[in-house]
């Protein structure tokens, strides 16, 4: 978080008035590494799945929320403390202060275990008051006065539902298709206290996959059947049991062990988007809600979490199987019917679906913590090279005879490549390695005597800080073989004997 805030990767919005809880801003570097997750994710879900992405209004008319049970379940049982006024989620409350969950109970229930295990006020230690429900949505209303009640979505989900007549056309009736939205999702938490971990407004990206619920098959199961999925059950976690299941894909849906193949297919495929990010693949499991934890639409949900040292296991994305609960509710609020015809064109059905819903502020928490390493000497970011905000830093070795000039030149022609590259000539040379070694920049590419003699180059490896010559004219070839990973470091140029600091 140190690194985050002062290099820029993240910091707290609206600081110079003293900050809001749950919000964040992303700054230069944070905001390209977003971005490169959100990239990766249309990797995935667009390119790779074949899924239409659509981009509709945060601000949701009221009658959309209340078809889709949002107004009436989308509740966080609270209290206030009576003595210093600070408002709290029972359930974070509850488990901060008993290691219990007590999600799933009713209000009645969540008292009567406040009170038996005397759980008091965090801030003061003063007595907490009754346990009441809070919509956890962002009122406002369209327009002027207050007749046109909406709020701002709580999910992106809902669009795709709306707009499922539609889609179901651009899909030209195939059965299963998919659709995405990537984009702010708002809901107005307690109390949030983890940072970057439990926002306010937060970019989501979420695949609403359609279905004949008599056919729940994916196309491409094959490809992920032997990928090895960690579930920690339901009924496991009820029984207090840590047990993990290390199952394949193919065994979890064999053994009913998650509810069809489409949701065994995109527990693996989130598995290897995580690791495609740089998350260690022992650093994922899938947990599945208990019932009591599941949101009021889903009828399964596994959660998938990913061990941090700062926040324990950190919910990065949940896969819900939403049956045809949302299609059904919308089809009766707006009297439109949205049943389609099956494959074979004999039934007509409504569909059913599978939701893989992913956050990406969480995620790009979790990939700069497993990325941070910490030697005797020095501190860098492991990122993957595909991850980094910066690609190359480009660095004159001093700041006079006319390396300044030169190193801007270079700058300046693998800029015009395409390549993210960042000038820096402040301060000693070991420095700035040092500078970009911490943003995870994976190559420094410096301008020295030599190069105003022979045209040649040094470019120091992140991760080994190894040195290599080349010639500026193919400077920038070899950085994309590089950075493409097609040619091994030491391969790529003539080897530099290392020196002092760098
Ligand atoms: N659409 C999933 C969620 O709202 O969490």
């Amino acid at each position: 978080m140190d690194i985050a805030l002062r290099r820029g990767f993240i910091w707290p919005s609206f600081e110079i008035y003293g900050g809001v809880g749950g919000f964040y801003d992303f700054g230069p570097l944070g905001t390209i590494l977003k971005n490169k997750i959100i990239q990766k994710w249309r990797d995935y879900y667009v390119f790779g799945e074949g899924f239409f992405e659509i981009d509709s209004p945060s601000v949701t008319p009221e009658e959309v929320l209340k078809a889709s049970g949002h107004v009436d379940h989308f509740l966080d049982a609270m209290t206030e403390c009576q003595k210093c006024g600070a408002a709290f989620r029972v359930a974070d409350v509850a488990r901060e202060a008993t290691g219990k969950d007590v999600e799933g109970m009713s209000r009645h229930e969540m008292e009567q275990f406040m009170q038996e295990h005397r759980v008091r006020c965090p801030d003061c230690g003063g007595e907490l008051g009754p346990v009441f429900d809070f919509n956890a949505m962002f009122r406002t209303t369209i327009g002027p006065g207050a007749k046109r009640v909406a709020y701002l979505r709580p999910e992106t989900a809902q669009a795709m539902f709306i707009d499922f007549k539609r889609l179901q056309r651009h899909a030209r009736g195939k059965l299963p298709f998919g659709v995405v939205q990537i984009g702010k999702g708002y809901r107005n938490e307690i109390s949030p206290r983890q940072g970057i971990i439990r926002l306010r407004e937060f970019t989501m990206a979420e695949a609403e996959v359609f279905f004949d619920p008599d056919d729940p098959h994916h196309p491409k199961f094959s490809d992920v059947a032997s990928e090895e999925l960690r579930l920690w059950l339901a009924g496991d976690q009820e029984r207090g049991k840590k047990l993990l299941n290390e199952v394949t894909a193919e065994q979890a849906v064999k053994k009913k062990l998650v509810c069809n193949e489409l949701m065994g297919y995109y527990l693996a495929l989130t598995k290897r988007f995580l690791i495609d990010l740089g998350i260690p693949s022992g650093a994922i499991r899938f947990r599945q809600q208990t019932p009591g934890q599941r949101a009021h639409y889903s009828a399964e949900t596994w959660d998938a979490e990913v061990s941090t040292e700062r926040f324990g296991w950190v919910e990065v994305a949940g896969l819900a199987y939403r049956t045809d609960y949302d299609l059904s509710r919308h089809a009766k609020s707006s009297g439109e019917d949205l049943t389609v015809f099956s494959a074979d064109k004999k039934r007509k059905v409504m569909c059913h679906v599978v939701e893989p819903s992913y956050g990406i502020d969480r995620p790009l928490y979790c990939v700069l913590e497993h990325a941070l390493v910490q030697e005797k000497n020095r501190t860098y970011l492991r990122l993957k090279k595909d991850m980094a905000p910066i690609e190359v830093g480009v660095f004159p070795l001093i700041s006079r005879d006319g390396l300044p000039e030169k190193a801007l030149a270079v700058y300046e022609g693998l800029r015009g490549k395409g390549l993210m590259a960042e000038y820096d000539d402040s301060g000693s040379i070991g420095r700035r390695y040092a500078r970009a070694d911490e943003v995870g920049t994976p190559y420094c590419v410096t301008i020295d005597h030599q190069t105003l003699r022979d045209g040649t180059v040094t470019i120091r490896d992140r991760d080994t800080t190894r040195q290599i010559r080349v010639g500026i004219e193919k400077l920038s070839n070899v950085l994309c073989s590089l950075l493409r990973d097609e040619v091994s470091f030491m391969d790529a140029g003539e080897a530099v004997k290392k020196r002092g600091g760098s």
